[in-house]
């Protein structure tokens, strides 16, 4: 039986829809069963990573995990895994995380790197799966893509390699289902480099309607942001995108090693997902 947290998210949901079709048995985890939608096949179980007495009955009889990264709660998870006999934890990490860094870039490294500490020292095997920035950002767009053909955002010419959240969901299930990922900690990300007005651009095609990006200020967006997202996250992420504005994104070829397929474009993405934009 594998466990996978998170299962109601975008990488989660893939790597629980992807292990049933391996057919392999799996449990997922969700704070609210019913309105999860999880696909036929799992084992639906409530669960919240913040409520330890929750966990032993998710991890009876679990040989492997998909953990999703919940700030503060590792120690607990780790210790009812290790008590269940679980073999295998395969965590969501992320591509911030600095292996070098005496102290993390920024607040989404820091939180992700102590979590892969504890994993570390909990002498279960691992992997860590650190994908940098998901196509599916791009649905911060969907209000102004729904409402029009223009979408306002700053930093339009910041560039990255966004990567399908299927491609990520493949690699933990390879390694949470095959042996020869323990220790390995996986930089993922999609296969080119594009600016945020070209991924604009491709949903627009996608959807076969001309879109396009219009510059606004770094304030204006960030005020906008903070109603929905804690302020430090709005900082960390607004000071990641200024950072890769004109500058040559990172780009990986892990997804391709580790799946034995190329990594899937944004274009493709954008197709994949343009009922949602429409
Ligand atoms: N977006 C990016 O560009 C990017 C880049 C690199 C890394 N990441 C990392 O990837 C992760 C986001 O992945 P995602 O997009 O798949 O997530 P998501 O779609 O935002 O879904 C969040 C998931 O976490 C679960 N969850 C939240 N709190 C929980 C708790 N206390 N106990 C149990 N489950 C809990 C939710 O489950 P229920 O609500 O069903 O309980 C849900 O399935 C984050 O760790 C982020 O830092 C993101």
């Amino acid at each position: 039986m594998i466990l996978v947290t998170g299962a109601t998210g975008n990488v989660g949901r893939g790597v629980a829809e992807q292990l049933l079709a391996a057919g392999q048995e799996v449990r997922a985890l969700t704070r609210n069963p019913d309105r999860a939608h999880l696909p036929a096949g799992a084992e639906v179980i409530r669960g919240d990573l913040s409520e330890p007495e929750t966990l032993p009955p998710a991890l009876e009889g679990v040989t492997a995990a998909f953990l999703y990264a919940v700030p503060g709660t590792a120690p607990a998870f780790l210790k009812a895994a290790k008590d269940a006999g679980v073999r295998r934890v395969v965590l969501l990490s992320s591509l911030a995380v600095d292996d070098d860094a005496e102290v993390q870039p920024n607040f989404i490294a820091a939180f992700h790197a102590v979590i892969e500490d504890a994993i570390e020292e909990s002498g279960i095997e691992w992997t860590f799966v650190r994908p940098g920035a998901f196509d599916t950002n791009a649905y911060q767009w969907l209000g102004q893509v729904k409402a029009g053909d223009v979408v306002r955002l700053p930093f339009g010419e910041a560039v990255t390699a966004p990567i399908h959240e299927a491609d990520i969901a493949a690699v933990a299930v390879q390694a949470l289902t095959s042996d020869g990922h323990a220790g390995a900690r996986y930089q993922l990300t999609g296969p080119q480099a594009l600016t945020l007005s070209a991924q604009v651009q491709a949903v627009g095609e996608a959807i076969g309607r001309p879109l396009r990006l219009e510059e606004v200020s770094p304030e204006a967006a960030r005020q906008a942001m903070i109603q929905h997202v804690p302020e430090h996250i709005v900082d960390t992420i607004m000071d990641l995108q200024a950072k890769s504005v004109g500058r040559e994104a990172f780009v990986t070829d892990t997804v391709e090693k580790v799946t034995g397929r190329p990594a899937r474009t944004f274009a493709q993405w954008a197709a994949d997902h343009a009922d949602d934009f429409r």
